[in-house]
């Protein structure tokens, strides 16, 4: 036998005998790893493509927590595909969709949405609770739109045109820049469960937001985005503690990180 033949005889030996020590009776899986476009693993497509943001769990990261059975049950299939799909335009929510710049094919946006509501969902949770709807064609009114901030949102967030509330600000200029008006109206529906911000129906006992309260609220702290500019700066100055509820949320978000 010639040195040649004796090598390819070993390795054959010594394959077949790891391929059996593996997976006994099973020929051994090819050892080549599966192309971007091949993922369709929804855990392996869900932390490569969204974890950073919307947290390793589905929550305690800085963007909308998905794992809260109120917002899989507020929101459709269908409005789930088109955000993934499509992004936010003017936030931090990229497109995903190849023929929106992004990487991931429609199957694999299917497979997320899958996941997402199979690991997430819990049914319809907010049956029988009357919530206000995801969304809506109506505009608000600002003006109403003040009173229920100060009724509803004033003891955590702060008074309008006073300092901040205990849980930060959400009338500052950096953290109005980076969110749509769908954030607010989200977060004003089904709260932040994950860092204790509660729903609609929770903030007063007895007495939960009506979908008009809701609307009306973002219509107010929408135009807050466009207020003077100086007249804002002033208020941010007169305001102690003034803290930025965007960089509180990634405090948090890197306190839990560092603790485990
Ligand atoms: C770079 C950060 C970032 C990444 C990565 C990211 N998101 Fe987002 N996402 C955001 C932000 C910020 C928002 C809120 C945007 C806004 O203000 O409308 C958002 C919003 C959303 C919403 C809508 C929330 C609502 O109010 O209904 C969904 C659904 C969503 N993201 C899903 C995903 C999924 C699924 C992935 C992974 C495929 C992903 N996101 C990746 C930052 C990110
Ligand atoms: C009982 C306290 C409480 C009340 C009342 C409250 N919130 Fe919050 N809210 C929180 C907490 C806690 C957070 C998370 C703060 C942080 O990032 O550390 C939060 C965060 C937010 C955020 C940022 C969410 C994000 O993903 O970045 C928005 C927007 C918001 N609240 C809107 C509102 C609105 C609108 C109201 C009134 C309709 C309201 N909140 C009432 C406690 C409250």
């Amino acid at each position: 036998m010639n040195r040649l033949l004796a090598g390819i005889v070993l390795l054959a030996i010594l394959g077949c005998f790891c391929a059996c020590n593996n997976m006994p009776g099973r020929p051994k899986p090819g050892p080549e790893v599966p192309r971007p476009e091949e993922i369709m693993d929804f855990s392996t497509l869900y932390s490569q493509n969204c974890a950073g943001c919307h947290g390793a769990d589905g929550q305690l990261g800085p963007a909308t927590p998905l794992a809260n059975p109120e917002y899989q049950a507020l929101i459709d299939d269908a409005t789930l595909a088109e955000i993934i799909s499509n992004g936010q335009k003017g936030t931090r929510m990229p497109p995903f969709a190849k023929k929106g710049g992004g990487n991931l094919s429609d199957a694999q946006i299917m497979a997320l949405v899958k996941g997402i509501r199979s690991r997430w969902s819990k049914g319809d949770v907010l049956q029988g609770l009357n919530p206000p709807p995801y969304s809506t064609e109506h505009s608000g009114d600002v003006a109403h739109g003040k009173e229920v901030y100060n009724t509803q949102c004033a003891s955590c967030h702060g008074k309008a045109e006073g300092p901040a509330g205990p849980k930060g600000s959400i009338l500052n200029g950096p953290f109005l820049a980076l969110v749509s008006d769908q954030t607010i109206r989200t977060t004003a529906i089904v709260g932040r469960p994950d860092l204790g911000m509660p729903d609609w129906r929770s903030r007063i006992p007895g007495s939960p937001m009506t979908a008009q309260d809701i609307t009306d609220v973002v219509a107010w702290i929408s135009s807050q985005r466009n207020a003077d500019p100086e007249q804002h700066k002033a208020a941010q100055q007169k305001s102690t503690p003034q803290t930025a509820i965007s960089q509180k949320t990634v405090e948090v978000h890197s306190d839990k990180s560092t603790g485990k």
